[in-house]
């Protein structure tokens, strides 16, 4: 039997748009150098954010960064995710296992932001593959035992993010994850973004279907001659 006493004892419920200051968190992306991270940091770092973009070679790196600009610093993958924060992992889903499982004890502690899509291509299109973990997320998560992982960033158009004359990125990014602490975090990161919102979406047993969907948006985006993005309506 409930009291009133035990109601007046609850503490109030979160206010789920309350969500930390990342300002002061420096970003570091994994691959760095490819269409999705290079668009990922040059927006990040156009809202003020540090970032540090990694490769598997240091001096594309920081060749990328330095065209990027607005303080962006590059580095090969290990000293990417060594230095920062938050790391998001935009690398090909083909090289995704070994990238992580190298890169264990470099992540360890920090919060990472895993956006792979793991996709086939052939003459019908783009179709869902289903890694053996059930996401590239979980992968992620098993392959990094002592790190924060969380998934987000799946459904951008990197040529949006690239293109300078694109003031507001019209979409909001799904974010999922185990601990709200790390999940208000990434929806954080997100918002720094013009245009960009952050919605939780769940756990991680649930990132199979998010990473899934960029197939169909694939297929929106050739029917449509579209860079589509998603909204969550009602929230
Ligand atoms: N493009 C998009 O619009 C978009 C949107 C949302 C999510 N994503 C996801 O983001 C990820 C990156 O996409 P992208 O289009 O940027 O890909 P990408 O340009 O083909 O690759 C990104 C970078 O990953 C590194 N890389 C390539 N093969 C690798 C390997 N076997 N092992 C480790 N690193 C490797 C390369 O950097 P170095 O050679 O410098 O190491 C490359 O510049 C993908 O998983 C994709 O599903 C992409």
């Amino acid at each position: 039997m409930t009291t009133t006493d035990d109601h007046a004892q609850k503490p109030p419920r979160k206010d789920p748009w309350e969500l930390p200051d990342v300002s002061g968190l420096v970003v570091g992306v994994l691959g760095g150098t490819g269409d999705q991270g290079r668009g990922l940091a040059y927006r990040l770092a156009l809202a003020g954010q540090k970032v540090i973009i990694g490769s598997r070679a240091a001096e594309r790196a920081a060749g990328a960064a330095a065209e990027l600009g607005h303080g962006v610093e590059g580095a090969d993958n290990a000293e990417c995710a060594r230095r920062s924060d938050i790391v998001i992992v935009a690398v090909p889903w083909e090289g995704h296992k070994a990238l992580l499982a190298s890169l264990r004890e470099e992540l360890a502690g920090k919060v990472v932001v895993d956006c792979v899509n793991p996709l086939g291509f052939d003459k019908k299109g783009a179709y869902a593959l289903t890694p053996e973990e059930g996401s590239a997320a979980e992968q992620a998560a098993s392959l990094l035992p002592d790190s924060r992982v969380t998934a987000a960033f799946h459904h951008l158009s990197a040529v949006l993010l690239q293109d300078p004359d694109v003031e507001s990125i019209d979409t909001d990014v799904l974010v999922l994850g185990e601990a709200r602490a790390d999940t208000d975090l990434v929806q954080a990161l997100a918002q720094r973004i013009t245009g960009m919102r952050g919605v939780f979406a769940g756990r991680l047993r649930n990132a199979h279907q998010v990473e899934s969907l960029v197939a169909n948006l694939i297929s929106v985006n050739r029917r449509y001659k579209a860079h589509a993005g998603l909204r969550v309506t009602d929230v």
